[in-house]
């Protein structure tokens, strides 16, 4: 039995530490079969805590409260229902941030004519044996000291709802403490404090107009003496060579303005460059530890080709849709410029810069002359596979830096054909590229905005493929505090889009309620649903008050089942279902799960209004689109997909219609996609439990347009905005609001690991797993892996035919006219198993496996040529090492 050393929240690094009751977390690894914990022990410091429990994960902190900056080291030991005890786990040292207000003694500074050097100057006489510094900005910060980067995030304090929360961060420095003379310095962009975002023009300085930098320095000396150097009236400020730095229109950097030395003691600042900064106020109650991980630098790309576009341009195929920056290496005179774009796509070979509408995505460097010099922008981000390169720098040299979240990967799946496997990886890298401190629609064009409806689809599959509750954590906390009093939720958060975008709408707002919900049974965080529990009933309520007594939602602007193919190009939200469809089902839903999340949290009386309210609605939506046989009105894929996964089919008989119905529809449409936003993260769920699962094949194997495969035939490396965001014939979508970096459509992945590969949450934090897998659509084998809160998970399977060991080296041989089963179930939890053919039956810790008759019915393997059209760049380098 090994301990692994405790988590604190869902931080993966405990060190600043916002909560002073922090949540413990541990696994245990241990080759007993059916392993179960009994009992824990914690030790932190010279306290300890036993308890008679089997909880593992988000276990309450049961000593006083850590007071800012305490540091203690702690660690755990488990004892098994056999009753012995493992050993210690390595410890871990949790450390608390400053968690008041009156912590900081720091000021907030602002250089007074947007200089974007800051420094400030001590002396230290003692020996320092542990050094922290705490700082954030209004606006974007890299902090040197002397002359040393602190830390590696990118873009800190990243974006939250700054009126309401603004995220500090702390650093352990001690190693960067000289005795004698120190330096401690800023450079500050606008980032999304003062820069511009938004569509249509969109708006600067939403957050306010003036930069500014707090940064708190706290040493400790031998003698266990401590003194505090912030940010205040001596600091200082200078212009440098950073000319603009915006996340939609890049970077420009003039080397020949660099200040040697600004953040190093020598030489000392000279008064005539270095001016006075101002000290401004800021409401430092607003001031917040983050939640999670940071964004960091998490790969490197190499271009895989070096192309001369017909206007004679240099462009650099990277071969992989990707967010971040690139990295030059430059060699000229003193002045000379390199320019550099970035596109998504090529659209007649040149870089196609109209998909980013308003916003310029070029980095500029001016050389300073004299040597090979490598620059990298550090206040900007871009989407891009493809960059022109203009001037004296090396295109061989060129390095793509991809930058998001540095959540740890949790979940990967793989399977027989390479097509779905390359599907999954598109919506693996659309995650990277979104989930850039908080959950966007889209990287590159003028947005980059956290859209609610998109990441309420998206939840479950991020939520499986990286440990994003931190990152979600934060989001939904702004979520929170952006949502007005009527209820009503911005459809996108933080809000940049103002009043006009303050509304509910179906499948948008709902994000409020069905977030907290997946990240409970994904996460186990009943904490979080607590947290959340308020601002989702002022959800539900305010719907239920639009809809009224009919209880039906057709009141108000929706976006519907957005994208769906059927609807025009420049009408998105005009697709096949009717709204009030949409809507009503989406009550009904977000009604349902409140009502599951109050009886989790023993709110009984609430727990009761809301299967009122969702029984009421179901009966209204019944009675209203649904005909008694089971046509729901406008007799779409996405109708039924709603109507069969939320409930919605009462009487007898009408699940079957409606699931053969939908089976119907999507044969008639030639097994092609007939969804958009709403329906396509439904579609194949509702047809495997309608027992349509062939049909749900059908349709994740098709290469026709729409469909998922579509994408990747064309040479898709991300999940795409548009069915047909490249069309079949190679041009480009005319839209203007084509992306091809929108996670929203690769919802399905949650089905592929759910239910082709077959492991799914069966309790809140896997706590037990439902193995279910269903093999179909001519593949022969699929895999799906999970750390769960608990420890790996995994769930596999092959047919005879398909070498075996291959994948985990688990099993020799080959299999005749049998499926076999494999599963890992992590100690501390049982699985539910469900195979083809069988009756359920449980199963507790370790590893199994299981051999069933092939399945009548199931199509023969089928051998599945992969081609793709030659007209569309396709080479494909995935940085695997990265994730
Ligand atoms: C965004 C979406 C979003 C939608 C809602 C678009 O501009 O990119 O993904 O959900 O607007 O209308």
């Amino acid at each position: 039995m090994h301990v692994t050393a405790p988590r604190a929240e869902h931080r993966t690094d405990p060190l600043g530490l916002g909560e002073s009751r922090p949540r413990l977390s541990w696994t245990t690894a241990t080759d007993r079969p059916g392993w179960r914990q009994s009992a824990y022990e914690i030790e932190a410091g010279t306290e300890r805590f036993t308890a008679e429990s089997a909880e593992s994960v988000l276990v309450p902190w049961p000593f006083a409260p850590l007071t800012s900056r305490q540091r203690v080291q702690v660690r755990v030991r488990v004892r098994s229902a056999e009753g012995d005890w493992s050993g210690w786990s390595p410890p871990a040292a949790f450390e608390a941030g400053l968690l008041h207000p009156a912590d900081w003694s720091a000021r907030f500074v602002s250089p007074p004519a947007d200089e974007h050097l800051l420094r400030g100057d001590f002396t230290v006489r003692q020996a320092v044996t542990a050094a922290r510094l705490h700082v954030t900005a209004l606006g974007v910060y890299e902090a040197e000291l002397n002359g040393v980067r602190v830390g590696d995030h990118v873009l800190a304090p990243g974006w939250t709802s700054y009126h309401h929360r603004l995220r500090y961060q702390t650093f352990d420095v001690t190693g960067l403490i000289r005795p004698g003379p120190n330096t401690l310095g800023a450079i500050l962009a606008d980032g999304w404090y003062r820069g511009r975002l938004g569509f249509e023009g969109g708006a600067t300085g939403i957050y306010g107009d003036r930069l500014a930098l707090l940064a708190q320095l706290e040493l400790t000396f031998a003698d266990g003496g401590t003194r505090t150097f912030g940010t205040g009236p001596g600091w200082r400020c200078a212009a440098g060579p950073l000319i603009a730095a915006s996340i939609y229109d890049g970077e420009t950097h003039d080397a020949r303005l660099e200040v040697p030395g600004w953040s190093s003691p020598a030489p000392p600042p000279d008064p005539a460059t270095w001016r006075p900064v101002e000290v401004v106020e800021h409401d430092l109650a607003t001031l917040v530890a983050p939640t999670g991980p940071p964004v960091r630098r998490t790969g490197e790309l190499a271009p895989v080709e070096v192309l001369t576009s017909p206007s004679g341009r240099t462009v650099l195929d990277f071969g992989q849709n990707l967010v971040g920056r690139l990295r030059i290496t430059a060699e000229g005179a003193a002045g000379e410029r390199v320019v550099l774009r970035h596109a998504e796509v090529l659209e007649d070979g040149e870089p196609a810069t109209r998909l980013l509408r308003t916003a310029a995505a070029t980095d500029v460097y001016v050389l300073r002359g004299g040597g090979p010099e490598v620059w990298e922008p550090r206040f900007t981000f871009h989407g891009f596979r493809y960059a022109s390169v203009e001037g004296p720098a090396d295109p061989g040299l060129v390095r793509a830096v991809v930058c998001h979240t540095d959540m740890p990967r949790t979940g990967r799946f793989e399977c027989s054909d390479p097509l779905v496997e390359r599907l999954h990886e598109n919506a693996v890298w659309s995650m990277r590229g979104n989930f850039l401190d908080l959950p966007t629609d889209c990287p590159q064009r003028d947005e980059r905005l956290g859209w609610t409806g998109d990441l309420q689809v998206f939840a479950p599959t991020a939520a499986f493929l990286y440990d994003c509750a931190g990152l979600l954590e934060s989001w939904l906390a702004d979520v929170a505090a952006e949502q007005a009093p009527s209820g009503a939720v911005p459809v996108a958060v933080p809000n940049v889009l103002g009043e006009r975008s303050v509304f509910a709408a179906a499948g948008w707002g709902d994000a409020i309620v069905l977030v907290p919900w997946t990240l409970y049974r994904r996460y186990g965080d009943a904490g979080l649903l607590e947290r959340c529990f308020p601002a989702m009933c002022r959800y539900v309520d305010h719907v239920a008050e639009l809809a009224g007594p009919s209880r039906l939602w057709t009141e108000g602007y929706q976006f519907g089942d957005w994208l769906d193919p059927a609807a025009p190009p420049d009408r998105p939200g005009a697709g096949r279902t009717p709204k009030e469809v949409v809507a009503t089902a989406y009550l009904a839903h977000s009604a349902g799960v409140l009502a599951r999340a109050a009886e989790v949290l023993g709110r009984d009386a609430e727990r009761e209004r809301y299967q009122a309210l969702a029984a009421a609605v179901g009966e209204a939506f019944a009675a209203a689109y649904v005909r008694p046989e089971g046509t729901v009105l406008g007799d779409s894929a996405t109708g039924y997909a709603l109507a069969l996964t939320f409930g919605l089919l009462p009487e007898p008989g009408q699940r079957e219609f409606a699931g053969r119905r939908l089976a119907e529809v999507i044969a008639e449409g030639g097994h092609r996609i007939a969804t958009g936003f709403l329906g396509t993260p439904l579609v194949c769920d509702a047809l495997t439990e309608a027992g349509q699962v062939a049909t749900a094949y059908r349709l994740l194997l098709q290469r026709e347009c729409p469909s998922w495969l579509y994408a990747v035939t064309m040479g898709g490396t991300t999940i795409w905005e548009r069915w047909d965001s490249l069309r079949p014939d190679g041009t480009v979508n005319l839209g203007e609001m084509t992306s091809f970096n929108h996670y929203a459509l690769g919802a399905v992945a949650d089905w592929l690991h759910r239910c082709v590969a077959g492991l799914a949450p069966a309790a809140p934090g896997y706590r037990r797993l439902l193995i279910r897998p269903r093999p179909g659509g001519g593949l022969t084998r699929a895999r799906a892996a999970l750390r769960t809160p608990y420890g790996p998970a995994e769930a596999a399977w092959r047919l005879d035919g398909e070498q075996a060991g291959e994948q985990g080296g688990e099993l020799d041989g080959e299999l005749d006219g049998e499926l076999e089963v494999t599963a890992v179930v992590p100690p501390n939890t049982s699985a539910l198993v469900h195979l083809p053919g069988g009756e359920p039956f449980e199963v507790g810790s370790g590893r199994h496996r299981w051999t069933v008759p092939v399945p009548a019915g199931l199509p023969a393997p089928v051998s599945v040529p992969v081609s793709v059209p030659v007209s569309v760049p396709v080479s494909v380098r995935v940085d695997k090492a990265t994730d």
